[in-house]
């Protein structure tokens, strides 16, 4: 389970997976990658930057959101909560969390991003000394189990930002009902943004001053550096596009001019204008998101929406 050990849950070697992974999204047509392999420590600190440009818009409309609902989740959930956050990167958001929650007894930082998340969980340590800190560096596409003892009742799961919309609706129920299982009786507190917006996604998800492309870019250097491919870096750029039914943004490395790869002894063919999907960002309407939850035992308890962009964070109750 832990990436700093190296090994899958499956049992396959990290790397054996990652080629396995790559291997099978860039022979499929449309080629792509799956999304959780942009996140290693460069990955992780890119998207802190992007968090903190003017032009991501969810981070800044959920900080805005977040005081009072921690406030209102604090009177909710009681004293003594132990909190599970998943993909906590770098664990900020949770502060405003912790600090309104009634003697918090634990946190819980889960990410597959194991030397990043590592550090902001020492981070934390020293500014909450009274809260048991633990980072638990797992995939959460799959199944996870929390150390045995490290989150006693009640428990809090926090899973902010727009990352429930990294999966199709389909994969969101499986993530719904898997972070049943891992937190077990428990209330949920998880973000959706419905944007639809051009201006705001474009700006947010394809400029973000570059960064969204040097994160994406990010990608081919990891299958060079950790797979031995010779992918071009500069033969490529990165692209986000809007789609529809479901509504989604995509994110595309698109290839420049055709070329030739060598990726784990096969050969990677690329046409001009020839496109890897690297991430999706679909857009989930309250409404739209409360019913996948539902469907998974999570029953609605409270939402917030955000007047300005319509994000929202979403408190359920295992059902
Ligand atoms: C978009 S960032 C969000 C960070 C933070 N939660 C926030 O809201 O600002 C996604 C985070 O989830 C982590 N992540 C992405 N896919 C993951 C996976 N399959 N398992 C565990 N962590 C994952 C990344 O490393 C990253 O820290």
């Amino acid at each position: 389970m832990s990436a700093t050990e190296g090994v899958a849950e499956d049992g396959t070697s990290e790397r054996a997976e990652f080629l396995r992974d790559a291997l099978a999204g860039l022979s499929g047509n449309p080629k792509t990658l799956p999304g959780k392999y942009l996140w290693d420590e460069t990955g992780s600190d890119l998207f802190d930057r992007i968090c903190a440009h003017p032009d991501y818009y969810p981070t800044k409309r959920e900080m805005a959101l977040l005081p009072q609902v921690a406030a209102e989740v604090a009177a909710l959930v009681g004293p003594g909560v132990s909190v599970v956050e998943f993909g906590s990167g770098a664990s900020r958001k949770i502060r405003t969390l912790l600090d309104a929650l009634k003697a918090p007894a634990a946190f819980l930082g889960l990410d597959i991003s194991g030397a990043y998340l590592e550090a902001a969980i020492r981070r934390l340590a020293s500014d909450y000394p009274s809260v048991a800190m633990m980072p638990v560096v797992a995939d959460y596409s799959k199944p996870v189990r929390l150390p045995p003892g490290a989150a006693a009742p009640p428990i809090l799961g926090f899973f902010p930002g727009t990352s429930i919309g990294n999966f199709t609706p389909e994969q969101a129920g499986g993530f719904l009902a898997r972070a049943r299982e891992t937190l077990g009786p428990s209330h949920f507190l998880v973000g959706a943004d419905p944007t639809r917006d051009p201006i705001r996604l474009r700006r947010a998800y394809g400029e973000a001053g570059g960064l969204m492309a040097a994160l994406h870019l990010n990608l081919i250097d990891r299958l060079n550096r950790e797979l031995g491919s010779d992918f071009d870096r500069s033969a490529f750029r990165h692209e986000a596009r809007l789609a529809e039914d479901p509504f989604r943004v995509e994110a595309h490395l698109v290839a420049l001019r055709a070329g030739t790869y060598q990726l784990g002894g096969q050969t990677i063919r690329f046409e001009a204008g020839e496109s890897i999907r690297t991430d999706t960002s679909h857009k989930y309407p309250p409404e739209v998101f409360r019913a996948l939850a539902t469907a998974q035992g999570w029953e609605p308890v409270r939402l917030w929406i955000d007047d300005d962009s319509g994000f929202s964070l979403h408190l359920f109750q295992a059902r």
